[in-house]
């Protein structure tokens, strides 16, 4: 798909669609609606009246032949309460018309501003919207339906500069490929993406981005005394990967800060000995989600130049039921010397990444973000709706949520009170990897982490409920959703 800028007035481009928004309760079109509508003779005031035209959120009007414009067809999607407008809702908006115009056969259209929406941040947004939104989970359909949007122009947009302009989209299109690029990861069945194989991925995207990459096989896993990912991965007959990937700076301050990237990567989780129920088990091939976001991330930083020293580190394992496959009450020594109960071994994904977290900061890494499929309970407290945050010191979560709010993702802050720490004290090791059945169970999760990230500053995401979604929307297609790697993007541009 190509992206370019427009500079023809609207009405002139023949173009099999132009796309632009109303806004609801709009019923006296303005601007550049109100233009459109007179060059319409009142048809759009007629449809508004007629109630077709309401500009409800997501809605869509598909207009032929539309009178006083060159273009063949005129959509007018719908983007909501004006009160609530925020320019990143242009994404959905941007994406949602892609999708509509995809499904009917349409191969290039182009996207007007309207009045008050015309900056660079305004042209990124819809530039992400439209990438993200043509992603399709079609790669291994055989039958595949021979749509494909070839081109989109953007219309009456204006950063200032052009130069400003086009850098905006430019920055857009990495950010979203990036987020692309680790759906495709994030989709990928176990049986296509074993844990060597993801490191073979990882390795591949490093080359061609120019980044370092470094990746331990089981030996050097062994040599470095990674006891809580080994004891998650000796139940597969595939052996884990630590994937190491990073990002140097052109130039960079000595003692500056250092990054740490650390991403969950189990490419299956069957739950081991502590096994899964079969309902809704397939979906398990996701659960590499916060190791793909990591590599997404480290793709698109490759690109974007940071001026901090960032290092992604992903621990890649399967985790079954096997004949050696560690059992409920086993101790295992995690890498930094504190010793484990594994009290339920479907809690691996914290085991995990306790090793991947001890070892970046052996790497030199100052500060760190995780992202881990890591509880269901998550979802019972956010629901889809928001990734779980948390973090200490409170002053660097709340520089991550600052990012969030900044890209328009939605992150919510949990507790880390110390009463929750009481509830991961074992009988007989240091600490346990579940709570004690009294609920909380994110959070807990969340501070067995901690225990590891120790004074380092630390956020954690936990995506379990956000980073796969099981319907679609107008403007994204059912399955990965690519979510906090615009945030992490960001937070690191931004260090
Ligand atoms: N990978 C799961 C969490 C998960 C659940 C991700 C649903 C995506 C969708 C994780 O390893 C897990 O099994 N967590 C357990 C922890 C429990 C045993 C303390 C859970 O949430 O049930
Ligand atoms: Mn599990
Ligand atoms: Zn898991």
């Amino acid at each position: 798909m190509q992206i370019q800028l427009e500079p023809q007035p609207y009405s002139l481009i023949s173009t099999e669609a132009l796309v632009t928004y109303i806004l609801e309760k709009e019923n006296k079109f303005e601007g550049i609606a109100g233009e459109i509508d007179r060059a319409m003779n009142g048809r759009l005031n007629s449809l508004a009246t007629s109630g077709e035209i309401t500009g409800k959120a997501s809605e869509m009007v598909l207009i032929h032949f539309p009178q006083g414009l060159a273009a063949e067809r005129l959509l007018l999607v719908g983007a909501g309460k004006p009160n609530k407008f925020a320019v990143s809702d242009l994404r959905k908006i941007a994406g949602a018309a892609l999708r509509h115009l995809k499904s009917r056969g349409v191969k290039k259209f182009s996207f007007l501003a309207r009045e008050g929406e015309r900056s660079a941040a305004a042209a990124q947004a819809v530039v992400e919207g439209i990438v993200l939104a043509d992603f399709e989970s079609d790669k291994y359909r055989t039958d595949k339906k021979n749509r494909e949007i070839q081109s989109v122009s953007l219309v009456g947009f204006d950063g200032g500069l052009a130069g400003n302009l086009k850098e905006a989209i430019g920055h857009g299109k990495i950010v979203a490929e990036s987020q692309n690029f680790a759906r495709d990861l994030i989709n990928e069945p176990s049986n296509r993406l074993t844990p060597t194989m993801l490191a073979e991925k990882a390795e591949a995207m490093a080359r061609e981005a120019g980044l370092g990459i470094e990746i331990l096989d089981e030996r050097r896993i062994g040599e470095l005394k990674m006891g809580a990912l080994i004891g998650v991965a000796q139940g597969s007959v595939e052996p884990p990967r630590m994937i190491v990937v990073r990002y140097e700076p052109e130039t960079r301050a000595v003692g500056g800060p250092v990054l740490g990237l650390v991403g969950k990567a189990v490419t299956f989780d069957t739950g081991g000995i502590s096994i899964k129920p079969a309902n809704n088990m397939e979906k398990m091939k996701y659960d590499m989600g916060g190791g793909g976001t990591m590599l997404g991330a480290m793709r698109a930083l490759s690109h974007l130049k940071p001026k901090v020293r960032v290092i992604a580190v992903i621990p890649a394992t399967e985790n079954m039921p096997g004949g050696r496959a560690q059992k409920p009450g086993d101790v295992q020594t995690a890498m930094s010397g504190k010793t484990i109960e594994v009290i339920n071994t479907d809690a691996e994904g914290r085991l995990i990444l306790a090793d991947a977290i001890t070892y970046a900061k052996k790497l030199g890494c100052t500060h760190l973000v995780d992202a881990a499929t890591l509880t269901g309970a998550i979802e019972v407290a956010l629901s889809n709706v928001y990734v779980g945050a948390f973090g200490t010191p409170r002053e660097y979560l709340e520089q991550f949520l600052a990012s969030t709010k900044a890209v328009g993702e939605k992150m919510w802050p949990m507790p880390m009170d110390d009463e929750y720490e009481e509830m991961i004290k074992s009988n007989i090791a240091d600490i346990r990897n579940t709570g004690s059945g009294k609920g909380g169970g994110a959070i807990t999760g969340a501070w067995f982490i901690k225990e590891f990230a120790e004074e380092t500053p630390w956020v954690h995401l936990d995506i379990a409920s956000t980073c796969w979604v099981d319907e679609g929307r107008p403007w994204l297609a059912k399955g990965p959703t690519g979510v906090a790697i615009p945030s992490i993007i960001d937070f690191a541009l931004k260090m």
